[in-house]
């Protein structure tokens, strides 16, 4: 087990007492099957019961998706009603059926984005990581199918179970395949959200098939991210709405399904209660959002689009508490509303492990503080990324400093890789945010109260630094032009850099370019002064008004 980092830590664990558990035993049983109901309710709308698959979520003619098909399949099995658990098996058949057989191949073992789509690798249908097959695919329905195994097998019938074994090899054999910097791969157990499921499927189906070459492989795979994670108690794809939901669902598994005498079964549990940890000190219950920044964020605002952990938030302080709109599938990113099952289904154990004081901290703001830790993903960091947020209750200002090797993260997504990020509420009760539109290798950053300066250490005269601000709420201003058009927030800028700026707008249909995960937004573009000499570097001084 890790040394407890701080004593309020351990005191907080003290803290837990009986009636703690019960109340919270309690709504998370109401919690997580409101969940798995209003998530099957609309899922439901979108099954094919002729062909047994779901129809793809994003109305693309009526084609099909694999996935969200396996995820519906584990909420056909804990619902359980009428034919569900028929269906459910003619689902898995299909989705085994389909399955990637050529040992030979680098996509072996995956499974198929669409059931319609040609033969991944033949002349007209190249193979393309990510694009027309997905390597994570092994580790979503794979974890999938464990957990069906394992929580439903009298609904099950043999020869599928053992149907599904086969898979499980199968797709074990070919995630081994993958190696960080290999054919256009980049799993390193740095991956946080695959390399956890990848260690988990290859320890599980090694124990389960008496292979002990894969269960040694899960082990040591496991090994490599435990030691990553310990250097400061995070996960290396830290704080990211979508991925964190899905790093804790697969170290869910770990810790529910791993023996004692596997390292993942030791060290899951209190690899959950460090991520929650530092989650809850992110959180903001005013603005129902974890403050920046964000390794990797599909929206600006938990409240406008659906993040994985607003469905575990869902499930610990119930729906209208979470930053989960009434009607969840109209928000931003909607289709992981399909993972609500899985979520729904380990919803009672996992949130045994939820720390006391991130669920007060979900419930409401404490008071005003400031957050300091770090993350590491090599190979693309060269040190730590080292995280300052400084959380107030309306305002809220996290950023990271780091240098790497890439632009736009680990991920090389400058559009998911928010490395400095403000937030604050606004008086019609929405949130307003700005995120630095990460352009560089390199970012030193200082937040505090009340402000945030990014400066560029590897910048000169031609650097830019442009900050994404959201549109105003329902009734304010439409048009913006300076910061004083921003709704809610003074912001008063100082620094190096010629002190004119550039506003643009990068609207749904039109502007200077295009919205950026679903969120329309203004760009403030800061340059250096003509012949500009010294560090490139920006302060903002904002107050909520
Ligand atoms: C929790 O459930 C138990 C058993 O179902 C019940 O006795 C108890 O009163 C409940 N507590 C709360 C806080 O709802
Ligand atoms: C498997 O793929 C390899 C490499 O492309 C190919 O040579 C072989 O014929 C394939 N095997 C089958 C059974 O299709
Ligand atoms: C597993 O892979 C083998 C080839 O190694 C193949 O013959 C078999 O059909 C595959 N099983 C499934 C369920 O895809
Ligand atoms: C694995 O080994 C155990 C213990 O020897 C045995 O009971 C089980 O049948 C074996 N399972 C398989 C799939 O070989
Ligand atoms: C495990 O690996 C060793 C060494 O590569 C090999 O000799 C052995 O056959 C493997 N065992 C299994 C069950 O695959
Ligand atoms: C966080 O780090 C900053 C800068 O290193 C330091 O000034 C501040 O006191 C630290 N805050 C906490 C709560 O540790
Ligand atoms: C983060 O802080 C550590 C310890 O002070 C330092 O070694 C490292 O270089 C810092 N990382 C960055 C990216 O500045
Ligand atoms: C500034 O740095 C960029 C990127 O390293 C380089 O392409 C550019 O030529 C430099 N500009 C000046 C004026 O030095
Ligand atoms: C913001 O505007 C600047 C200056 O026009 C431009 O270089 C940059 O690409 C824009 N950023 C985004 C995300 O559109
Ligand atoms: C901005 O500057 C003005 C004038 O110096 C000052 O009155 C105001 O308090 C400042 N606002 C912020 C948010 O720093």
């Amino acid at each position: 087990m890790f040394a407890l980092k701080t004593t309020w830590f351990a005191l907080s664990l003290f803290a837990q007492n009986a009636f703690g558990e019960i109340y919270r035993h309690n709504h998370t049983q109401s919690y997580s099957a409101n969940l798995l109901q209003e998530s099957m309710d609309w899922m439901d709308m979108y099954y094919d019961s002729d062909r047994a698959y779901l129809f793809s979520l994003d109305a693309t003619a009526l084609t099909h998706d694999t996935r969200a098909s396996v995820w519906y399949a584990a909420g056909l099995l804990a619902r359980n009603e009428n034919d569900d658990a028929e269906q459910a098996v003619r689902i898995v058949r299909n989705v085994v059926g389909a399955q990637f057989k050529n040992e030979s191949l680098q996509w072996f073992g995956n499974y198929q984005i669409y059931p319609e789509e040609p033969t991944v690798g033949t002349k007209q249908y190249q193979p393309s990581i990510y694009n027309t097959w997905d390597p994570n695919w092994r580790g979503f329905i794979g974890t999938t199918f464990v957990v069906m195994l394992e929580e439903f097998p009298h609904l099950i019938p043999e020869d599928i179970q053992e149907y599904m074994i086969e898979s499980l090899f199968n797709t074990t054999i070919g995630d081994s395949y993958r190696v960080g910097g290999v054919d256009d791969d980049n799993l390193y157990p740095a991956y946080s959200n695959p390399s956890i499921m990848r260690a988990f499927v290859s320890g599980w189906v090694g124990r389960r098939t008496n292979d002990s070459n894969m269960t040694t492989a899960g082990e040591a795979y496991a090994k490599e991210i435990i030691d990553l994670f310990k250097r400061d108690n995070t996960l290396s794809e830290f704080n990211s709405g979508t991925y964190a939901g899905v790093s804790l669902f697969a170290l869910t598994l770990w810790a529910k399904y791993m023996p004692e005498t596997s390292l993942m079964g030791q060290y899951g549990a209190e690899m959950i209660r460090y991520t929650w940890t530092s989650l809850g000190e992110l959180y903001n219950a005013n603005l129902r959002n974890v403050a920046g920044p964000w390794d990797r964020a599909y929206g600006f605002d938990m409240n406008r689009y659906l993040s994985i952990l607003a469905l575990q938030m869902w499930t610990l302080v119930g729906k209208e508490k979470a930053p989960v709109n009434a009607k969840p599938y109209l928000m931003g990113h909607k289709n992981d509303f399909a993972i609500s099952p899985l979520i729904s289904i380990l919803a009672p154990y996992h949130n045994t492990l939820v720390p006391p004081t991130t669920l007060s901290s979900l419930h409401a703001f404490p008071e005003t503080h400031t957050v300091n830790t770090s993350a590491f993903s090599p190979p693309y960091d060269i040190y730590p990324r080292n995280i300052t947020a400084w959380l107030s209750p309306d305002l809220t200002i996290g950023a990271e400093s780091f240098s790497e090797t890439v632009v736009g993260g680990p991920a090389k997504n400058p559009s998911s890789f928010n490395p400095a990020v403000i937030q604050w509420a606004r008086k019609d009760g929405s949130v307003g945010w700005m995120s630095l539109y990460a352009q560089v290798y390199a970012l030193d950053v200082d937040v505090g109260d009340g402000y945030l300066e990014v400066s560029y250490p590897q910048g000169n005269s031609s650097s830019h630094f442009s900050f994404l601000v959201g549109t105003s709420g329902w009734g304010g201003k439409r048009d913006v032009a300076s910061w004083a058009d921003v709704e809610g927030l003074r912001v008063n800028v100082s620094g190096t850099v010629d002190l004119e700026y550039e506003v643009s707008f990068n609207g749904l249909r039109g502007g200077k370019g295009k919205v950026v995960n679903d969120f329309e937004f203004w760009n403030f573009t800061y340059g250096m002064p003509e012949g500009g000499m010294g560090v490139p570097r920006v302060r903002l001084e904002v107050e909520v008004v």
